[in-house]
């Protein structure tokens, strides 16, 4: 190992050009790739910022050149030598260094490396495991460390949008009570606090509006939130939002405020140029067009309705979901009549897979409406049905008959897999949609009472305050979500700021005087000291950029993050502490000790 004696870096390698032949350079970084070439050594030197081939010729110095010949991949090298163009036909129009070489005179090499675990100069199958094992390696990828790059950047255009708006940046605490925003805590057991917790936050809800109480008016925060739940593609442990807060303001105003962010933020990580407004939707209209409050409108394929028409049908499984109270749904895959059997048995087992009893299908022949169940239906049924599904000879139709919760589960998945199948979705589209009217709350089979659909200090829209006491499940609030292509990438509302109008939510949901008291005291105590009218919102970080990115993983745009099991195997996260510890923090554990 050498030092870097008095070399001093004057180039990234990703800086040299045709305008620099003859300079002379010194370059810093990791051995990419090495060949031997008749006695010429080439090697590709990596930086953060890019590669540059540097040259070791026994022509330039024999001394070198030998010693060149230990360097292996990712060893850490400094190379002081000449700038010159390489021969025409030898040019790498791939690399923005491409058309130069460095022509080495002296080499010190900083440090050797082990051999890596996977190499980094090639697109290979590792597995997740070991690439985030040796997380540092698979950051030195350009695919990866481009998109923490790429972060960076958007998350500084991020601030100075919201700086240029007047907004305050301001933190909150990690160690907090518990907020609900429907997932389970992480708790921290207290030390000095015998037998109590604190819980990581699920979000910085309540401090946020407390900050309104306070007059900060305007409030963001790129800011880390906690919650154990079951993890997928799109969903960390530990994830990060961008939050927002503002006093004084309607939902028009935080729309129009956060579609200019997006807008900033497009432009200047992507080069594209969005247009608001974006489209809006009610909620009510996403579930009946899409079956899903987050719609990809990137594409057809909708649901229609067929509850009415098969209302009196002889089809068992049909009339039996209607008279339950449920619907009859379909969708219209235009032009799959040629599906095989097999095609069908797999949709009907991946519908199976979101809760469907079975995937009753139709194909339309030119003459004939070719299914199993077409006997069931008179001549009136099915023209009524082809009228409403517009279906044409070589078309395919998908039905689901059951609770309506079921059929929208399964129909929306059953959409999203026909595009995937047909290739109906353009990558290189950004469909942005506000889904707003929500309902306020969702009755919660399982629990027998009704819960927040967005959180308990979400303001109920006044006009249906009437319905509170007869049909809660009917009252809409003023929340609204952010889609991008099918994901949601945000969400937030108009708040409550009257106590007494909080206490009747927390009626509803079923919390008592009591329990609201011991929970959220605080926060009502707060509201009954001047709480101005106040809305927000929260975007997710990791799922934008994500989108952003056109990763298929939000681990992609996360420089460490956790496995699907909520482990850490650079670091071997969660582990085992001693019992002293435990004994510390006054825990008395009653799992058997593995020895
Ligand atoms: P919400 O719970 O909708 O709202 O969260 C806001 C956004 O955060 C992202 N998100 C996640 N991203 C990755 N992993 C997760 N586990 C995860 N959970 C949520 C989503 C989501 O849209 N306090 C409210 C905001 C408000 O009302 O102002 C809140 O947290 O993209
Ligand atoms: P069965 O009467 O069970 O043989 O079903 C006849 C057809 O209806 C089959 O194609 C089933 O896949 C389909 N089917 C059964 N239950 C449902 C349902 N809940 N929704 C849609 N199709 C169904």
């Amino acid at each position: 190992m050498e030092s870097m004696g008095a070399l001093r870096r004057t180039h990234t390698c990703n800086d040299l050009g045709l305008g620099d032949i003859d300079r002379e350079t010194t370059l810093m970084g990791w051995v990419l790739r090495r060949r031997d070439h008749g006695g010429v050594i080439f090697i590709d030197l990596r930086d953060r910022w890019g590669v540059t081939q540097v040259v070791f010729n026994p022509e330039v110095s024999e001394a070198v050149h030998a010693k060149a010949h230990q360097l292996r991949s990712e060893w850490v090298i400094a190379v002081r030598g000449q700038v010159v163009n390489r021969p025409e036909s030898m040019e790498n129009t791939k690399l923005a260094t491409g058309a130069i070489e460095v022509f080495v005179h002296e080499l010190r090499i900083l440090n050797s490396s082990e051999t890596p675990p996977f190499p980094l100069d090639e697109e290979i199958e590792v597995s997740d495991t070991l690439r985030l094992q040796y997380r540092y390696l698979d950051l030195r990828r350009p695919e990866i460390a481009s998109n923490i790059i790429l972060r960076h950047q958007a998350m500084q255009t991020v601030r100075s949008y919201l700086n240029r708006h007047d907004f305050l940046e301001i933190e909150t605490p990690m160690l907090t009570r518990s907020t609900p925003e429907g997932a389970r805590d992480y708790l921290v057991p207290s030390r000095v606090n015998a037998g109590k917790f604190y819980a990581l936050p699920q979000s910085p809800q309540l401090f946020k509006q407390l900050l309104m109480v306070a007059g900060m008016d305007r409030y963001y925060q790129i800011v880390r939130c906690f919650r154990d739940e079951d993890l997928r593609a799109d969903r960390q442990p530990e994830f990060t939002q961008i939050d927002m807060e503002l006093s004084f303001v309607t939902e028009d105003d935080i729309i129009a405020l956060v579609e200019g962010m997006i807008s900033d933020l497009f432009s200047a990580a992507r080069s594209v140029e969005l247009r608001p407004p974006f489209a809006r939707m009610t909620y009510d209209e996403a579930m009946r067009r899409f079956g899903t409050d987050r719609p990809d409108t990137r594409f057809g394929l909708e649901l229609v309705d067929l509850t009415d028409i098969v209302r009196g049908c002889g089809f068992k499984v049909f009339q039996a979901a209607v008279e339950k109270g449920g619907v009859v749904k379909a969708i219209n895959a235009k032009g799959c009549g040629q599906f095989s059997r097999k095609d069908l048995d797999d949709l009907t087992e991946y519908a199976g897979r979101f809760g469907a009893r079975g995937m009753a299908w139709i194909k339309i022949k030119d003459d004939e409406w070719q299914s199993p169940i077409t006997k069931f239906f008179s001549a009136d049924e099915i023209a009524a049905m082809s009228r409403a599904l517009d279906a044409q000879p070589g078309d395919l139709i998908l039905f689901g008959a059951d609770k309506a919760k079921t059929v929208h589960q399964v129909l929306s998945e059953l959409r999203l897999e026909l595009a995937r199948r047909l290739e109906l979705v353009d990558n290189g589209v950004f469909n942005f949609l506000w889904v707003t009217d929500f309902p306020l709350l969702e009755y919660d089979e399982e629990e027998k009472r009704y819960t927040a659909v967005h959180h308990p200090f979400t303001a109920p829209n006044e006009d249906d305050l009437p319905l509170l006491a007869t049909d809660p499940g009917a009252v809409k609030s003023r929340a609204y979500d952010l889609v991008l292509n099918g994901n949601e990438i945000g969400g937030g509302s108009i708040r409550i700021h009257s106590p007494a109008m909080q206490q009747t939510v927390f009626m509803a949901l079923g919390i008592g005087e009591e329990e609201a008291k011991e929970k959220f005291g605080f926060l009502l105590r707060a509201l009954e000291h001047g709480a101005p009218p106040h809305g927000g919102i929260a975007f997710g970080v990791d799922r934008l950029m994500m989108l952003l990115t056109g990763s298929t993983s939000i681990r992609d745009v996360i420089a460490f993050p956790k496995t699907q099991k909520a482990t850490c195997p650079l670091t071997d996260a969660p582990s085992s502490v001693s019992r002293k510890q435990l004994t510390e923090l006054h825990l008395r554990p009653d799992w058997k000790e593995k020895n």
